[in-house]
């Protein structure tokens, strides 16, 4: 019922030469673009805010998917609305009040996403259900692109299926995703794969072969 969806991130990109990746990507076969913002503070890395998130939105018509790994986010949900994002999604473990970032997300008009680092439990979405679309569980521990996936997250994410049946709520897997690691992601019930570092590799003339090899593991 969950439509498989590939969410290619631009983390590991060239930044100089943004334009030639955001469309690669889109002539490869993305469904979505995945961003990555960075804070150094809630992750120890920083990667861009919402000026990269306008720009990208000239660059294709895809739905961006925004993976917020900053603490607070409150004060920037707004900011990365008007900046083009179509999904925000915040980590629950950002704030106290994650509650209040999911209304806002949804009262910008946004689909709004929960976020879940590996040594979360499933347990600390399930009262925020009915405010999300999406939930995201981090299958590396956020802040780097690059990582080995973590295969133990995989039982949570069956969980999770189990916790939204008949919800209109998509599942979403991040880090770590390859051609080789995606049957176990897809088989548990994600339906939504991020994939940075192996959808980029080789450069564009490789994208859509990346993806491809992926998406038919899956
Ligand atoms: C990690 C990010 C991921 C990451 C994925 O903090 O949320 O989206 O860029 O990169 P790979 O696929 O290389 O693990
Ligand atoms: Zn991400």
């Amino acid at each position: 019922t969950r439509p498989l969806r590939l969410a290619p991130s631009i983390l590991s990109a060239d930044f100089a030469a943004i334009g030639e990746v955001v469309r690669g990507l889109d002539l490869a076969g993305a469904d979505w673009i995945h961003l990555d913002v960075m804070d150094g503070h809630f992750v120890p890395n920083i990667s861009f805010g919402p000026d990269m998130v306008r720009a990208v939105r000239r660059l294709t018509p895809k739905p961006l998917d925004v993976h917020l790994m900053i603490a607070p986010a409150d004060p920037y949900l707004a900011a990365f609305a008007e900046a083009g994002a179509d999904v925000i999604t915040v980590h629950a473990e950002a704030g106290p009040h994650l509650h209040r970032s999911l209304q806002t997300i949804r009262a910008l008009g946004k689909r709004a996403g929960v976020a879940i680092n590996p040594a979360t439990p499933e347990s600390a979405v399930e009262p925020v259900l009915d405010l999300v679309d999406l939930v995201l569980v981090m299958s590396v521990n956020p802040g780097f692109g690059g990582q080995a996936f973590i295969p133990a997250v995989c039982e949570k994410v069956r969980r999770i299926g189990a916790m939204t049946a008949g919800r209109d709520i998509e599942i979403e897997i991040d880090g770590g995703i390859t051609a080789e690691t995606a049957p176990d992601a897809a088989r548990a019930g994600a339906n939504v794969l991020v994939a940075g570092s192996a959808a980029l590799r080789g450069g564009p003339e490789r994208y859509a072969d990346n993806l491809q090899a992926i998406r038919q593991a899956a």
